[in-house]
């Protein structure tokens, strides 16, 4: 293991799921115990657990929780269903309540808690292992470009696919932490990702763990990508249909297209957990529309104050569009770093068995 992460993104506790409260970051680390499934549901869509890797994974535990309660048929797909309508973009979240129903529909409801708590485990150690593979992937692309250059290798990276947003190092990040393990100099830019601001945790757990990192306004990659001053644009993906389209975070698709205007690589880093081979292109691949709120205000730290408060940004009423994600077309993207390796976007599913569900 090259990368330990600092403290559980979650982990059981007795009856209990505890949760590194994302919405506190990168001000405060609060962990927050959620003993019933109505506590993991408020807890997804709130994005106090976000990233498409761990979404699945808290999901999974949710349905432990549920089934303590009530592990009949009906209550198995009642709480399966209402996790599913939490976020409909992250595929993961599917997979492993897939999973889980593979796993406790053919026992009885008696043996039904314990085995969802096990698959639960599973699935949190597994989501590890997936990301110290990925790291392994995406180290050759920056020693590569070390080797090539007489000074640090410049990446850019959005949004947060660190270890905040998984159960081990990260998608995109665990290159970087194993590239820094390695001695590799290297400096990580990181784009602010309006407008829930994912990039500040990714600024924040880049900065904790020694990794130089430089946060920018979204709209500031363009010119840094036009000017030459990023080697490598690497991101993580949230649902990847079968020809290689990659939803993820909103802006990925403007850093693809100055990537590629510009000839400088777009890697997109991801388990297995996020192709869906049921999509056949990105256009295939649900949109998760947002609150206006997230628009129209952001959350900060007044001079002086201990505990962060939201501001709003307009005295007016004001009509918004809040689209979570967007769509990267696979002839952008140089590579999918998978836990199999490396591959051209049309051919990373092919060649990245599927989780056993
Ligand atoms: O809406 P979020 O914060 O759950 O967004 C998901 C993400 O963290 C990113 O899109 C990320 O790049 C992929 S998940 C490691």
């Amino acid at each position: 293991m090259f990368f330990t992460p600092p403290l559980a993104t979650l982990r059981r506790d007795g009856s209990a799921l505890v949760i590194l409260d994302q919405t506190e970051l990168p001000w405060r680390l609060v962990e927050r115990r959620l003993g019933t499934l109505e506590d993991v549901l408020e807890a997804i869509v709130a994005l106090r657990v976000r990233g498409a890797p761990l979404i699945g994974v808290a999901a999974a535990h949710g349905l432990a929780l549920a089934l303590e309660r009530d592990a009949s048929d009906s209550a198995l797909e009642a709480a399966i269903a209402r996790l599913l309508a939490t976020r409909p973009t992250a595929v993961n979240l599917r997979l492993a309540l897939e999973a889980q129903r593979n796993v406790l529909a053919p026992l009885p409801p008696a043996e039904r808690p314990a085995a969802a708590w096990a698959e639960a485990e599973r699935q949190r150690r597994d989501d590890a292992a997936r990301c110290e593979a990925i790291g392994r992937a995406g180290l050759p692309w920056i020693e590569t470009l070390a080797r090539r250059l007489d000074r640090p290798v410049r990446i850019l990276t959005h949004c947060n696919a660190g270890w905040v947003a998984t159960c081990g190092a990260g998608t995109a990040l665990a290159p970087v932490y194993l590239a820094r393990a390695a001695g590799i100099p290297l400096e990580v830019f990181v784009s602010e990702t309006r407008p829930r601001n994912q990039g500040l945790i990714t600024h924040w757990e880049l900065t904790r763990a020694g990794v130089p990192a430089t946060l920018i306004a979204d709209n500031a990659a363009g010119l840094l990508i036009a000017q030459g001053e990023i080697d490598l644009v690497l991101v993580g993906a949230d649902r990847i249909a079968r020809n290689g389209d990659v939803a993820n975070k909103i802006g990925t698709y403007l850093k693809a297209l100055a990537a590629h205007a510009h000839g400088v690589p777009f890697l997109v880093a991801a388990p297995a957990t996020t192709f869906d081979p049921a999509c056949p292109n990105g256009a295939a691949i649900p949109i998760e529309e947002r609150a206006a709120e997230e628009v129209l205000t952001v959350a900060g730290l007044p001079p002086g104050a201990s505990d962060p408060v939201p501001v709003r940004l307009t005295p007016l009423p004001a009509r918004t569009r809040n689209p979570a994600f967007d769509l990267t077309p696979a002839r952008w993207i140089t590579a999918i770093l998978t836990e199999t390796g490396a591959w051209p976007a049309p051919l990373a599913a092919a060649n990245t068995p599927p989780p056993s569900t």
